[in-house]
């Protein structure tokens, strides 16, 4: 990363722990980390179906300590947040239809494993700074775009409703504890690390994977919804802009592309940029089109004004990038490997 406008210094030397750190965000939150100087130590349960993968911190499997473990173990977090002065937490039930299938699970991931690190935190001496991944999916179908930090929340899943909840506990525990917290609200991420193994979440990266493989991409209907695609590298300097930042503390922000995209626009661009691939139509289906968002595009304005933030990566410069990682690495990422 090239940016120039903020000072990375202080990551030097800090001690880092990111949860879900084998998955896409984390494991590139642990590399920038890494690059920066910090101490980093990294949580995951290797739970299925989601997006762990070895091969995310290999390059530096050696600078860091890994642990596997589950969110839902509070002994074990209250052992590794001891003594730490970031933690990331990165690790939750992400997908939206397992969510509605399996609530209990969400909200013993999502509600009691936040929860859990948030004791940890209230226990540790020194009280560390915890960003929390929060989510599009809290807000539901807008009533206004673009969507901003005032915009109601409304959630169409279990998922959204357990991360609102996360959120809520992360701000409660920052009151009554007395230690900083901030919650960035991700949209649609997509770009290196990402899996490529199922299609449930992570679908701009799923497809990337369906075209390299040449198996046929499925639309849900005309493909006419819009989302807002944001590049990982923009993602991971949210999350690290807002850790060293003291201004960012007891806020939430949205984290976007702030560009409104076509889903089938985003279609056509991965099979552009792979160089091969086609696409069909398929009806939705039934519970998927209960829960599909329509129109959703946010504004960046507030986390620019605090931390200085901006995106600097539009969808075709990412999605190529994307795609030039994949092409080299596809088979790393593959689960049946
Ligand atoms: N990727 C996106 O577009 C997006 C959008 C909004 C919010 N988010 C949030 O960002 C965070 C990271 O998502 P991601 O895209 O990197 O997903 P991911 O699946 O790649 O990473 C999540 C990681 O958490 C781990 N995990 C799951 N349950 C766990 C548990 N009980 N204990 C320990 N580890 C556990 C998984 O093994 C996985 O490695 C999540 O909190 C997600 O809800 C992501």
């Amino acid at each position: 990363m090239s940016n120039t406008d903020f000072e990375y210094t202080a990551m030097n030397g800090k001690k880092v722990f990111i949860t879900g750190g084998l998955g896409f965000i984390g494991s590139n939150i642990a590399h920038r980390c890494v690059e920066l100087g910090a101490d980093v130590t990294i949580l995951d349960a290797c739970l299925e179906p989601y997006g762990w993968n070895h091969a995310n911190v290999k390059e530096i499997k050696q600078s860091l300590r890994f642990v596997e473990g589950d969110v839902r173990n509070r002994q074990l977090l209250t052992e590794l947040a001891a003594g730490t002065d970031i933690v990331f937490h990165m690790a939750a039930q992400v997908g939206r239809e397992i969510s509605i299938e399996q609530p209990e699970l969400d909200t013993e991931i999502n509600c009691t494993g936040t929860l859990n690190v948030l004791e940890a935190c209230r226990v540790s001496s020194n009280k560390p700074k915890v960003i929390f991944a929060g989510s599009r999916g809290q807000i539901g179908e807008p009533v206004y775009m673009p969507v901003d930090e005032a915009h109601p929340q409304n959630p169409t899943d279990v998922y959204g409703i357990n991360k609102m909840a996360g959120e809520q506990y992360l701000f409660l525990y920052s009151k009554i504890y007395d230690f900083p917290v901030v919650s960035l609200r991700l949209n649609n991420v997509y770009g290196p690390r990402c899996q490529m193994h199922a299609g449930f979440y992570g679908i701009l990266n799923w497809f990337m994977a369906n075209a390299m493989q040449g198996q046929t991409i499925t639309v849900y209907g005309e493909g006419s919804q819009t989302r807002d695609y944001v590049y990982i590298t923009d993602v991971v300097d949210a999350f690290v802009r807002v850790a060293l930042s003291d201004k960012a503390n007891g806020e939430l922000f949205f984290v976007g592309s702030g560009v409104e995209t076509v889903f089938l626009d985003m279609v056509k661009t991965v099979v552009q940029s792979v160089g091969r691939g086609e696409y069909k139509h398929i009806p939705f289906p039934e519970t998927r089109e209960a829960i599909d968002i329509k129109k959703f595009v946010v504004t960046c304005k507030k986390i620019q004004d605090a931390v200085g933030w901006v995106p600097r990566v539009d969808l075709a410069k990412g999605v190529q990038e994307t795609a030039d990682f994949y092409k080299e690495r596809l088979s790393e990422y593959l689960r049946d490997n």
